[in-house]
């Protein structure tokens, strides 16, 4: 990375830092925004119980720290009267219904949500709505009426991935073919980083084949890309646009497989197997994303509507889903990470420590590239 892209990175972060601090300010001051006429919202107090539900637990991130952080920031913003029940509904659309209809029962005050699958939950969501149960849209934007909806600007996501691409391919750029390896069509996140990745790559590169990702599983991600290969035939492949690190994952396996080394493959989440393939030359890069930022803003608005509370000291934007209009909103800004910004970014946010990325067989790879 460059003085000038560094220099970017840490602007970006700094941003998304103030964003955070802001953010965590809001919640002191919104006590003068109650709405009196929500008595019984009101009355709640601190004693509120949220709904968690995430879509699956094959990427690291939702147990390793979306679901911990909003925890502790639900505990933090209630004086640790507040409680968190938690459901992942494992990839699977029906068991997420089910799972909003046991939170329903069991009374909880109000619900963040990241659907498996953005337009089936609606139906959910008009339950939970019934039932005076306000909803914050988790990460990808459920259809139906939400109250308020946080998660990274995703189509920026997608163009920092194809600018990194094209970056890593330089002049070679049209020297062949590459593979695009889009997530799931059940998440309107997927189309979002297609579609800033497209804005970028589109006229600069041949695609030669592309996927979207059934579950956003690695196991699919792997056999689409052995697919894409017997297709072009090995020595045309010169890329792979990866939507995520657990999709890279099967990608590379399958590179690796036909005996192809030394393409860039992009990815997201910042996972700790994906970082380690940075470091190791073969992955090109991922894209961080701060889920203390994303989980802070979470649980503000969950506690804030719990109580009755205005958001307007959160979230400052508004966005449209295909069913609601005008949904309070925060978009977290996101990094582009390659082996050059390791440590001013999950290190620094002490996601890993770097005994933790240096462990092992990496240990050789972290000497090489000088990170320690
Ligand atoms: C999230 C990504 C994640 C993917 C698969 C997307 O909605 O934004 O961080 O990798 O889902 O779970």
């Amino acid at each position: 990375m460059n003085t000038r892209m560094r220099r970017a990175a840490v602007a970006v972060a700094a941003t998304a830092m103030a964003l955070s601090l802001a953010a965590c300010g809001s919640a002191a001051e919104s006590d003068e925004n109650k709405d009196s006429s929500d008595s019984a919202a009101a009355e709640k107090g601190d004693a509120i119980k949220v709904g968690l539900l995430l879509p699956e637990n094959q990427n690291a991130r939702y147990e390793k720290f979306d679901k911990p952080l909003i925890e502790k920031k639900v505990k933090e913003l209630t004086n640790n009267k507040g409680e968190v029940v938690y459901a992942n509904a494992k990839q699977d659309t029906t068991l997420q219904s089910q799972q909003v209809d046991t939170m329903i029962t069991n009374k909880v005050d109000v619900l963040i949500v990241d659907a498996v699958d953005s337009k089936a939950i609606a139906g959910s969501i008009n339950k939970a709505k019934s039932q005076d149960i306000p909803v914050v849209a988790y990460d990808r934007l459920a259809e139906g009426p939400i109250d308020a909806y946080t998660s990274f600007d995703n189509v920026t996501v997608g163009k920092t991935q194809g600018e990194a691409l094209l970056e890593a391919l330089g002049d070679k750029a049209k020297d062949g073919q590459i593979v695009m390896m889009n997530g799931a069509s059940t998440d309107p996140n997927a189309a979002q980083f297609k579609e800033g990745a497209h804005a970028v790559l589109d006229g600069k590169v041949n695609i030669g084949r592309e996927y979207d990702t059934k579950e956003w599983k690695p196991e699919n991600a792997n056999s689409n890309m052995q697919a894409a290969i017997s297709a072009l035939g090995k020595d045309k492949i010169i890329g792979v646009y990866s939507a995520n690190d657990g999709m890279a994952s099967g990608v590379i396996t399958a590179l690796k497989r036909a005996g192809i080394a030394d393409i860039p493959v992009t990815g997201q989440d910042a996972e700790l197997a994906g970082v380690q393939r940075i470091i190791a030359g073969e992955q090109y890069m991922s894209v961080y994303k701060s889920y203390p930022q994303e989980a802070t803003v979470a649980a503000e608005m969950a506690v804030a509507l719990a109580k009755g509370e205005s958001l307007d000291s959160i979230a400052k934007e508004k966005v449209d889903s295909a069913t609601t209009k005008g949904i309070p909103t925060v978009l977290i800004p996101v990094v582009s990470l390659t082996k050059d910004n390791i440590k001013e970014t999950v290190v620094k946010e002490g996601y890993y420590t770097l005994d933790e990325i240096c462990s092992g067989n990496y240990k050789a790879a972290c000497d090489k590239i000088g990170l320690k």
